[in-house]
């Protein structure tokens, strides 16, 4: 806790100026992304498991606080991923250090360019919800949904505090959680590899969810973007089902998308914020239970994004998804 509050005090004093705080963006940045992914990957297994919590969940992605919060995540994403490159290039290439500044310029400029036309565009998709005047979910139903969220991640935290605790009483170790040197090395090349191939992906599923057809969109009716299927019903569960059931040479492609951006996205994101932990948590008893949390929140995230993936959206769960909506 000491190092997070000296952190934030010396940033603000220190004058680094554009590469300090390209560093606190990229972090803070990577943060939120992590966050959302979390909520959003369980959020999506519903429309598999759970359809009546799927159709509230996109009510609430719908109501003006999480739009408020769509023009931040898509800033961040943005930010993130051209600074990302920008990074991943440079790491590769000493000889273009000198070039560091204007490097970071041309991200910034990036991004301007990048954000304008897409805020453009998701500002068109808001203003035509809005102007339908429709009915927006209650702050309330709001933090009943997400307390769901931080009653799990306390019960991960404290499950993971007391297991560090028994085992440093059992080993009498002093040290927190060190993966072998090489292996390091391993995934801080794959932190670069990862975040170039995620770049496309990312790109074109927030370009489908947000500038083409939009998270407004998700509950009209009429052709399911990136497929030839219809949502007859305007519902969200058949939504993604159309989207997971569209076959190209009898390949799901969308599936197969998903999955690849789910383990691709969740090793990175979550090994970043493994990153983040080990910069400020030095208490062994701490640094192991974030650790071990961090490796059970990505297993455990990837198992149920792609057991969604493989279950699909049934015709049991296409119905009681239509009733709701009569
Ligand atoms: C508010 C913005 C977003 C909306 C409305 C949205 C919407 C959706 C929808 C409808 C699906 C269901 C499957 C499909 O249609 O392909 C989905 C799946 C997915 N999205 Fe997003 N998305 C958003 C942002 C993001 C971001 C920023 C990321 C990455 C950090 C992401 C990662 C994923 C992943 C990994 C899946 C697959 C989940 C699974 O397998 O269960 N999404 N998204
Ligand atoms: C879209 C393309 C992306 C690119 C090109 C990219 C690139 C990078 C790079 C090069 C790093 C630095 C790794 C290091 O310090 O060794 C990094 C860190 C990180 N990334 Fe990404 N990334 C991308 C997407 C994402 C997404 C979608 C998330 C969230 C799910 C994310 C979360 C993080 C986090 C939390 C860190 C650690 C930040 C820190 O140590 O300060 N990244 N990323």
């Amino acid at each position: 806790m000491a190092t997070l509050v000296t952190t934030v005090t010396e940033t603000l004093r220190y004058r680094g100026k554009l590469g300090q705080w390209a560093w606190v963006l990229h972090r803070i940045s990577g943060l939120g992304t992590v966050l959302f992914l979390i909520l959003h990957v369980v959020d999506t297994s519903w429309a598999a498991f759970a359809p009546e919590q799927y159709e509230q969940a996109i009510a609430e992605y719908q109501s003006p606080l999480f739009t408020i919060g769509e023009f931040f995540l898509v800033a961040c994403v943005v930010y993130h991923a051209i600074n990302g490159l920008r990074i991943a290039v440079l790491d590769y290439k000493p000889e273009w250090w000198g070039f560091q500044q204007r490097a970071m310029l041309i991200v910034l400029v990036l991004t301007a360019i990048v954000l304008l036309p897409t805020f453009i565009g998701m500002a068109g998709h808001v203003i035509d919800h809005y102007n339908d005047d429709p009915e927006f979910v209650s702050i309330g139903e709001i933090l009943e949904t997400q307390a769901q969220f931080v009653i799990g991640f306390v019960v991960i935290l404290v499950a993971a505090l007391a297991l560090s605790a028994i085992y440093g009483a059992i080993s009498g170790s002093d040290k927190g959680m060190e993966l072998p040197g090489r292996f390091e090395a391993t995934l801080w090349s794959f932190m670069r590899i990862s975040g170039i191939l995620i770049l496309p992906l990312v790109f074109g599923h927030l370009a489908m969810m947000h500038v083409i057809q939009g998270v407004f969109d998700i509950t009209s009716t009429g052709t399911v973007v990136g497929t030839d299927i219809s949502n007859a019903n305007g519902t969200a569960v058949e939504f993604v089902g159309a989207r997971w059931d569209m076959l190209v040479a009898g390949v799901a492609i969308w599936r197969i998308y998903d999955g690849l951006l789910l383990a691709l996205v969740v090793i990175h994101g979550f090994n970043g914020l493994r990153y983040v932990v080990n910069d400020y948590a030095h208490n062994p008893l701490f640094n192991r239970a974030l650790n071990w949390a961090i490796i059970f929140g990505a297993i455990a995230l990837i198992v149920v994004g792609m057991a969604a993936l493989l279950a699909g959206v049934d015709e049991t769960a296409a119905e009681t998804a239509r009733q709701l909506m009569e």
